[in-house]
């Protein structure tokens, strides 16, 4: 396995393992549209993958779908593909949104953002009775523990800042080779850094009530999750137990079954 770059890189260094495993992890959540729905379209690699793939099976199934797309970059993509593009005024509630993550853990939360679009990924995701992530199975653990983005009115940089401090977190600007990345939305980005992240339903809230975010990465709405392995594509959906999980609570049980007999 090549591992030199991030998979936000394209080129030489890519990791073909994990780019497989996302291209397959794509194709599953693309073979649950049908003909007739409207599509929210995220942004990313995985998210690529996915255009890619409608596209391919528009055109051989002729089937008729349209996208509701997460930013311009994934809006060129899809009418490159051949996807007709619509707007969530038209269609304020679609049919299934497919997306890849940054982050997975076992109940299917989510750490989005890693491209600055999860503003409009958690509002298209909304919109949403489906929603469908597909990420590579290396993105898949017990907690989040990535720092989560938090897109910020400009002005508003240095009191966000200093309420993620007050709440535990660790703020950093995110910034191109070129100065401070700027959103679609006009706005900047901070990577907040809270660690092993133990409720993210509770971060979730709090973040939201930050002045000045106009919107975090934290995502609780995924239905479920298509996650590429080397033997293939898994799906977990919400309320399913992940292995990892499940024999971290089994170990538990047994422990304090001993512990009870001990106190016997
Ligand atoms: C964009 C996102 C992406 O889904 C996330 O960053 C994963 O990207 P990739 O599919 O390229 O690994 O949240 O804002």
């Amino acid at each position: 396995m090549v591992v030199a770059r991030s998979s936000r890189d394209s080129g030489s260094g890519m990791d073909i393992d994990r780019e497989r495993k996302k291209e397959i992890a794509a194709a599953s959540a693309v073979s649950l549209v049908q003909d007739g729905m409207v599509v929210g379209l995220g942004t990313g690699s995985t998210a690529e993958y996915a255009i890619k793939k409608l596209g391919e099976r528009i055109k051989a199934e002729r089937m008729r779908v349209f996208g509701v797309p997460t930013s311009f970059r994934t809006e060129i993509k899809a009418i490159e593909n051949n996807i007709p593009i619509v707007s969530l005024t038209e269609y304020p509630s679609i049919d299934i949104y497919i997306d890849g993550a940054d982050e997975v853990d076992a109940n299917l939360n989510l750490i989005k953002g890693g491209w600055g679009s999860h503003t409009r990924e958690k509002v298209v995701s909304f919109a949403a009775r489906r929603v469908v992530i597909c990420v590579e199975e290396e993105k898949v653990h017990e907690n989040l523990s990535r720092a989560v983005p938090l897109e910020v009115l400009p002005f508003a940089v240095r009191v966000v800042e200093r309420q993620v401090r007050n709440a535990g977190g660790v703020p950093s600007l995110r910034m191109t080779e070129r100065g401070i990345f700027v959103t679609e939305n006009g706005n900047f980005v901070l990577d907040a850094d809270f660690g092993r992240i133990e409720r993210p339903e509770d971060l979730s809230v709090l973040l939201s009530s930050f002045a000045g975010v106009v919107e975090h990465g934290i995502f609780t709405n995924a239905t479920e999750v298509h996650i590429g392995t080397e033997n293939g594509v898994v799906v977990r959906r919400k309320g399913d137990v992940l292995p990892v999980k499940k024999a971290e609570e089994e170990k538990k049980t047994k422990e304090e079954g001993e512990e009870g007999e001990r106190v016997k």
